[in-house]
């Protein structure tokens, strides 16, 4: 194909699209608040900044097909019309975003994540647990899955069969719609997955397809024999070896092979057929008109498939995304993205860009904190997180302990070796560690998806199971049981102040405990993930009225220091720098924001530390500081000691 003058292509093509999207503007029920003319003033703006974006973006994914310009046209007028059908309230909101694009940079937010039926059973009793979300400090609460899905195991609600409709036994999309408003009105953003990578087997697409239509049979990868599967197999890794063997699932009624990267009722889409990018433009901005603020891309590493390679953070799949991003900035610009990409710190970041995700899982920290908390040590941490924790201006980090899903040990290797750690002994022990079975461990977890074949292992637990407090309460000890309450604080005060979102999966407030009854339930026996998925225990509230109560001291940490980190503008973005302490046992970084600044330490030991401060004098601070959480005054001229697990949020004072 010649080189094409794409720019002008685009504006050739928008010419000769827009009568149709004129006629649509002049058709659409929202005509009766706002003129005509400032509609389509509206739109042509739009247009004139994202088309040439999204034009060029389409053309190298589709530009081959045959009949390309109707894909494009389809694609601009399907999401004109989830535009004209977005509701008022937020294309105001949209309005508001386009003049303040960062805000979800800002220090107020402060995240949590919730299955609503464990949470709250449905959705309108959770709209009563607004005031608690609050009290918190919440500002982002994260649904998991809660739409209609397959019967049976749905892999937590991860097998979607209708992206329009809730599940019948929590609610209905109005009061998800309602659930979004009330949420607003108090500050909190709605957020909420969209799984794009999969359907359910009973996806009307998949039905279809099983049906024999080859339309849909064109929706999903899907193979008569196994010749095509067994030459992609030799390159694609196991993410759930334990329930299943290789990743193509054999279709009975179809007498065919579908691609099934994670369980085998989850359908990969076949994003190489322009109608599927389009049909999930369309099913996304429905998403987002109910009210979401952010969307969760879930498992986004393996969107583009192609032969001869580990099919994962393939190029095309950030184009896609880049694609659905252009799609929001034309049809719903308050929309962010947070990309779900549990892979390689070096693939991680690709992820992220003010035109791909904002937003992004950290599970580089999140490895490396429960590292850190293992062997007593900070090397690999600051290895890490000195060069991967700064982040593109616009866009930002969530900071997690624990999520609904397994902990992975993706560091990076050469981080390891750098301060003399060999990787692969490091992360078996990380898992004899968090599994219990090296000697003298706080933690209680389980093994997740042992690979027999590669040795790979993954880990589950809860936050308190894995800090201690398990094996603590059980123990009755209460020398024990202040140390993990202090891993706990600690863990938080890093999390909330280290550069980005922090996040919690709620019940993490009271120290949840795992919860082993999964083991009785046939569809989830074989998934320990579920170990970590306790259901909200309500009577946990009247701990609060305990004085000496282990768990009221978890929930009003984690509120003080949610409550401080909002205080604080040095906390906004993700800008931080190491600060050298000489003790391996400890973290020590600066956050800053226009003219606040903030130093944070953080004792990872058991035992107490010592460390100079001197060294924050040679960075040009000030002589004296004051730590926000305890009000201590602390000068730079002396050493300071650390208690077992001590950590300060040190303000110039
Ligand atoms: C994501 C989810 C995980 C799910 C998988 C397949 O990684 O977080 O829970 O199993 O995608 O949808
Ligand atoms: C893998 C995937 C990730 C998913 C997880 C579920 O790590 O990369 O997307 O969340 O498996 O266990």
């Amino acid at each position: 194909m010649p080189d094409l003058d794409l720019e002008y292509e685009a504006s050739r093509t928008l010419r000769r699209i827009r009568p149709k999207i004129l006629e649509q503007v002049e058709g659409a029920d929202r005509l009766q608040n706002c003129s005509y003319a400032q509609h389509v003033e509206t739109i042509d703006a739009r247009l004139a900044e994202h088309w040439p974006r999204l034009f060029a973006l389409l053309h190298r994914l589709y530009g081959k097909h045959y009949d390309f310009y109707y894909y494009l046209e389809r694609i601009l007028l399907t999401a004109v019309d989830c535009w004209l059908n977005r509701p008022e309230d937020l294309c105001q909101q949209d309005l508001r975003r386009e003049n303040d694009p960062n805000w979800y940079l800002s220090e107020r937010m402060v995240g949590g994540s919730l299955y609503v039926d464990l949470f709250s059973d449905d959705l309108n009793k959770l709209r009563d647990k607004i005031p608690y979300l609050n009290d918190l400090g919440l500002t982002y609460v994260h649904l998991m899955p809660l739409f209609k899905d397959r019967q049976g195991n749905s892999d937590g609600g991860y097998a979607i069969s209708d992206y329009r409709n809730v599940h019948a036994s929590l609610g209905t999309m109005e009061d998800l719609r309602a659930l979004a408003r009330d949420f607003r009105a108090v500050g909190i953003s709605l957020v909420i997955d969209f799984v794009c990578n999969h359907t359910s087997d009973d996806h009307e697409w998949a039905i279809r397809a099983q049906e024999g239509d080859r339309e849909y049979i064109d929706y999903y990868h899907v193979y008569p024999d196994r010749t095509i599967p067994d030459q992609y197999e030799q390159n694609l890794r196991e993410i759930f070896p334990t329930i299943r063997r290789g990743n193509f699932t054999w279709q009975d009624g179809m007498q065919s092979w579908t691609w099934t990267t994670f369980n085998s009722f989850q359908w990969d889409l076949k994003y190489a057929n322009p109608e599927v990018f389009r049909a999930m433009v369309e099913e996304m901005l429905f998403l987002a008109n109910t009210g979401v603020e952010i969307l969760r891309l879930d498992a986004v590493a393996f969107l583009w498939k192609q032969m001869g390679t580990t099919c994962e953070n393939l190029p095309e799949a950030h184009l896609l995304i880049q694609a659905f991003n252009a799609v929001c900035r034309i049809a719903a610009p308050g929309l962010a993205f947070k990309s779900e990409a549990i892979v390689h710190p070096d693939q991680v970041v690709k992820y992220i860009s003010t035109e791909e995700c904002q937003i992004s899982y950290n599970p580089t920290l999140m490895a490396l904190l429960w590292e850190a908390l293992a062997t007593r040590q900070t090397k690999l941490l600051k290895q890490s997180v000195g060069h991967r924790q700064h982040l593109r201006p616009g866009t930002v980090w969530i900071n997690y302990l624990r999520c609904h899903d397994d902990i992975g040990w993706s560091f990076d290797n050469d981080d390891a070796w750098a301060v003399g750690i060999n990787p692969d002994d490091h992360r078996n022990f990380l898992n004899n560690f968090y599994t219990g079975s090296f000697e003298g461990s706080f933690a209680t977890g389980v093994p997740f998806q042992h690979n027999t074949e590669t040795g790979d292992m993954r880990v589950c637990g809860t936050m308190a199971s894995l800090a201690g407090l398990e094996q603590a309460l059980a123990a009755k000890d209460s020398q024990l049981i202040e140390m993990a309450l202090r891993r706990i604080r600690m863990l938080y005060a890093v999390l909330s102040s280290i550069g980005g979102i922090p996040l919690i999966f709620l019940g993490e407030e009271w120290g949840m405990l795992n919860d082993y009854d999964y083991l009785t339930d046939k569809e989830k026996k074989d998934d320990s993930r579920w170990v970590h998925r306790p259901k909200m225990d309500w009577s946990l509230l009247k701990e609060l009225k305990k004085k000496k109560s282990v768990r009221a001291r978890i929930f009003r940490e984690m509120q003080e220091l949610f409550e401080q980190r909002k205080t604080r503008a040095a906390f906004t973005g993700s800008q931080m720098r190491l600060l050298e302490t000489d003790n391996d046992h400890v973290i020590s970084y600066l956050r800053w924001c226009d003219g606040a600044i903030l130093v944070v330490i953080a004792n990872f030991s058991d035992a107490p530390q010592t460390i100079n401060m001197w060294r924050l004098r040679t960075e040009g601070l000030a002589h004296f500081f004051k730590d926000c959480l305890s009000e201590r005054i602390i000068s730079t001229h002396d050493t300071l000691d650390l208690e077992p697990y001590g950590l300060l949020w040190l303000m110039e004072d």
